[in-house]
Order: C-alpha cells, then structure tokens, then sequence
C-alpha cells in the first residue's frame, strides 16, 4: 500500500506544480501520467484493496488523474503564449526579426561618386584632417593676406602673425591639401581622387554647416586640356544623376586655378524650365573646377613647362541633398533614425 499511502501528498504535488518550462511540464505529464506512474500504480495497488474500501479510493484516484490531466493542459496553453520558451520548444513561435543597418545618406553618395571616377581611371587618396597652413594654403597659391586664411573660415589649433605656414596648425577646408601631398609624394601622371571631411567656421543653419565632405579630383598629365576637363565632368554628371542632364560652366576664381569655373547641372526637378528648387533659374550649382594654376605645379615640383592638369571639387551634402531632395543640412548629422532609415534599401 505504499502509494495509496501517499494519495492526498500526490495530491498537493499535483494541484501545486508549476512550470513554464517544456521539459519539465513534461516530466510532471511522464511522473503521474506515465506507464509506470503514480496514477498506474495507485490503480494497481487499488485492486488489493478490501472491497469496501475501493469505491472511496477509486474516487480519489479519479480526482488525482483529472487534476493532473487539467494542470498539465493548462501549463502547456500558458507556455504556447509565452514567447521566453527556453530550449527547442515551440517551433511555430515566429522567429525575432533581425534589423539591417542602413549606409548613411553622405556614405551612399561619396561611394557612388568614388565609383564614377574609379571607372576613369581615378585612385583614391586621402590625407590628414589637422593640417598646417603650407598644404592648406600657401602651396595651393593663397596669398598671405587671403581672407580664406581669416578667423572667420578656419578652425585654427594654433596660429601665428604674420603666417607661419609650418607651425599654423589649422583643420583643413577643403581636401585639396590631400593633392598638394599627393603631388609631393608622386610624378606625373597624376589621376586621383581624395573624398574627405572638412570643416569650416560657419555658423550652423539649414544650408551650412562647421563640418561637411568632399570629393575633389586632380589630373595632371602632358596636354590635360579643359576639354577634357568638361568631358570628365560631364561624364561624371550624367552617371550620377541620368543621362538627361545638361551641364554649364560660369567663369570663377580659386587661387590654385587658372582659369577657373563654377559648374552648374540643369535642374533636376524641372528640367530647366524653372521651379524653385533651382529658384527660377534652371540651374543648380554643384562644383568648382578649374585648370591647375602653373605656379601650384611648380611650388609642388612639377615642371609647368611640360605639364597641365585639371582639379575640381564637390560637396557631397550638396549632392545627396539634390538626389534625396533632402532640404536641412543638419539631418546629416543629428542621427536620427526617422531619416537614417530612409536609406536602409541604398546599401
Ligand atoms: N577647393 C575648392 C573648395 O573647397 C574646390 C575646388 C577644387 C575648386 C579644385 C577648383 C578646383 O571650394
């Protein structure tokens, strides 16, 4: 009689079992409900009862099996709604969906703009973001006075007066100090590229911003003409933004280029017809260029007799803004998802 015995503490053990644990509401099912469990055995005992106590414990019995019948059905419905399972229980539950990062908007285009002039025939050089005034400036042919070098414009880290073009320690303003150190390093011919970030003292608005990047390009070879300048150029346009688009250069002034010019695209939006994007002109400025000043050749060891050689640079912010129709610089950089997660099918 040793389990008949112990009938009222199965009892308890039945009513107070809890789980969410497959396995062991599964244990709990084998102990009580199993071929050789607890109900078998109380049954078999049962059957060596004396006859007048056999209608009580069958009672009991019965009572047993059914609270352990609707304990175990009810443990299982609670776990199928409980997304913690543990092990390898429920394998209709949906699997947790795993989230993609996205490329950043200023990414997606610099990689795009590298892939355009790695298709002419550009490489790829980049440079130090503190740079002092010498690759800065005066090797690109800024006079000493030039009010690019003022307070104003540059984030100096240390300055001297009059200019002292070593030890003027500044972050630079554009990433044409990445070419003045490309053309120290190398000869001609010279095909290259150097994106980069750059950083201006300008008051944070909509439309400009401290920091921003660049990708400005450099090629100096015999008989580089502004032919070829406009036809890279041109190339470059029409595979970033159709086929379609038309371009026009306005006469400018950069000191390290001679002549020099201001690209324009034709609009976007309205084909050139005018709209307020490109505020009723048609045009939408996009980049500087021009054909490489001798006297930069020469302060940088190239033979200007023999050589020539075109630069241009662009903003990137610039261009994602007319791709995206992005109309706030600062969303570049202010994190939020809302905007990044816009660009997650660009990767
Ligand atoms: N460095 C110029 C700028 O930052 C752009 C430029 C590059 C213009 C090369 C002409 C030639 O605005």
């Amino acid at each position: 009689m040793e389990y008949l015995s112990r009938l009222d503490d199965f009892t308890k053990d039945a009513s107070s079992f809890s789980s969410v644990r497959y396995d062991e509401i599964e244990s709990f099912r084998i102990r009580f409900l199993g071929k050789k469990g607890i109900i078998a055995e109380l049954f078999a005992e049962f059957k060596n009862l004396p006859p007048d106590q056999r209608r009580q414990y069958g009672q009991k019995i019965n009572t047993l099996k059914k609270l352990v019948q609707s304990r175990h059905r009810q443990l299982l419905k609670k776990l199928s709604g409980n997304k913690q399972v543990h092990g390898n229980d429920d394998l209709t539950l949906p699997g947790d969906p795993v989230f993609s990062g996205s490329h950043h908007p200023v990414s997606i285009i610099r990689n795009e703009i590298i892939n355009i002039f790695f298709r002419l025939g550009f490489s790829v050089s980049e440079g130090p973001e503190i740079e002092d005034d010498l690759h800065v400036f005066t090797k690109l042919n800024f006079p000493p006075d030039h009010p690019a070098r003022d307070m104003q414009d540059t984030f100096f880290i240390e300055k001297n007066i009059p200019v002292n073009v070593t030890k003027d320690i500044l972050l630079r303003t554009h990433t044409s100090s990445v070419q003045v150190r490309v053309m120290e390093k190398q000869k001609p011919p010279i095909r290259t590229i150097s994106p980069g970030r750059v950083f201006r003292n300008e008051a944070i608005s909509a439309r400009a911003h401290c920091i921003f990047h660049q990708v400005e390009g450099l090629y100096i070879d015999i008989d580089v003409s502004f032919a070829q300048l406009k036809q890279t150029l041109l190339y470059f346009t029409r595979e970033m933004f159709g086929s379609g688009t038309d371009i026009r250069f306005r006469p400018s002034f950069f000191p390290f280029t001679e002549p020099s010019a201001e690209m324009d695209i034709s609009c976007l939006l309205c084909g050139g017809k005018g709209c307020n994007v490109c505020k009723y002109t048609g045009w939408l400025e996009i980049l500087g260029c021009g054909m490489v000043d001798p006297n930069v050749l020469e302060t940088n060891g190239i033979d200007s007799n023999i050589f020539t050689g075109f630069a241009f640079g662009m903003g990137v912010e610039r261009i994602a803004m007319l791709k995206y129709q992005i109309n706030d610089l600062r969303l570049y950089f202010e994190n939020d998802l809302r905007f990044l997660e816009q660009f997650a099918t660009h990767i």
